[in-house]
């Protein structure tokens, strides 16, 4: 069996919000965002909801694999954001896009998302469960965001990015290298709880609340780790990895990540700057974005990785 990529899409609200806007909110420069995580601007819904955004950025990925929805025989949405708990998020993507084949779900792995909802579907495909598969990572962070507290609101956006994988019969190829790892017993360090019932008012956990030098430090140490561990189980090398796809929450995070590795840093495309961070979005929207830029071509090495809340982090390697 043969799992590739065969199509992408994404979608970003309309209304984008540069750092000079959330100057006036918070007690923040643009100096400040830009020289610390790289973040020019974001995208913040406001008339979408995360389910339009998933909806649009999943019919763009169905146009880009030239297959008809009924032809998806699972959708998966990674997302911890969006405006509704039931129905899922996936159920309402299948009615509307009219995939009346496939079993839909949800699942919440925090910036991990995208990265889960791969590996989910490629298991599936290799229990001989599915053959069409749609993905995508979408957040309305926004929503769940303090726009008083300058530490959380000035990193994160909103988005949605989708991808078709499919498996194909045939050569037998050897199977996905694909790691996964979690640590519950650091979750404290980036939360979001206790969001029913109570107004955001008499609930200021219901809000997102971060270290985010815990975070910052994890995600250096974790990520060349997990790097080195799916090369390992691929028989690669660093060197002949054309690009390193990696969860988009700094761009520091990501130069100290190529300077571990070892790697020039053309080879980790970054979006982060007018984006912000999308959480489970940010892999997919970028996906896309290179794949429309046309840099991806037939054969080339990707190595995919994430990291966030939970704590969870892992990634796979992929021939495009
Ligand atoms: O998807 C995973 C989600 N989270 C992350 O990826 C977060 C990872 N962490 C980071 O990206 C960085 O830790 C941050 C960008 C969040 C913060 O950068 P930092 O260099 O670690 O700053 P810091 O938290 O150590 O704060 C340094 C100073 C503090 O002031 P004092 O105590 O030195 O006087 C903060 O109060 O910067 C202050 N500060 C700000 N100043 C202006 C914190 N936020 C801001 C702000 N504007 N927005």
């Amino acid at each position: 069996m043969v799992v590739r990529i065969t199509g992408t899409g994404s979608c970003l609200p309309e209304k984008r919000m540069d750092n000079f806007e959330i100057a006036r909110m918070v007690d923040t420069t643009d100096e400040w965002i830009q020289s610390r995580t790289g973040i020019k601007a974001r995208h913040i819904a406001q008339e979408e909801t995360a389910v339009f955004l998933a909806v649009t950025a999943a019919n763009r990925a169905l146009e880009d694999a030239g297959i008809p929805a009924e032809e998806i025989d699972l959708i998966i949405v990674s997302t911890l954001s969006s405006e509704q708990m039931l129905p899922c998020t996936a159920c309402s993507v299948q009615e509307g896009i009219h995939a009346k084949n496939a079993a839909a779900f949800d699942l919440n792995a925090a910036c991990s998302g995208f990265i889960v909802a791969f590996q989910m579907a490629v298991g599936q495909m290799e229990a001989g469960l599915s053959k069409n598969a749609l993905i995508i990572g979408v957040e309305c962070l926004s929503n769940i965001l303090n726009w008083k507290d300058r530490g959380t609101c000035i990193l994160f956006g909103d988005g949605a990015g989708a991808a078709v994988i499919s498996a194909r019969s045939g050569e037998r190829k050897p199977e996905i290298p694909m790691v996964l790892h979690s640590d519950g017993s650091r979750g404290g360090v980036l939360t979001c709880r206790n969001l029913f019932g109570k107004s955001r008012e008499e609930n200021p956990d219901g809000y997102v609340a971060m270290d985010g030098r815990e975070i910052y430090k994890f995600a250096v140490r974790k990520v060349p780790e997990v790097v080195e561990e799916i090369l390992e189980k691929a028989g690669s090398s660093a060197q002949e990895i054309d690009y390193f796809l990696l969860h988009q929450a700094n761009r520091r995070i990501i130069q100290s990540i190529a300077k571990h590795i070892g790697q020039p840093e053309e080879k980790f495309p970054m979006n982060m700057m007018e984006n912000g961070n999308m959480s489970s979005a940010s892999i997919p929207v970028l996906l896309d974005e290179i794949n429309k830029e046309g840099k991806l071509k037939r054969g080339m090495k990707l190595v995919v990785a994430g990291f966030g809340a939970g704590l969870t982090w892992g990634g796979f390697y992929l021939e495009w």
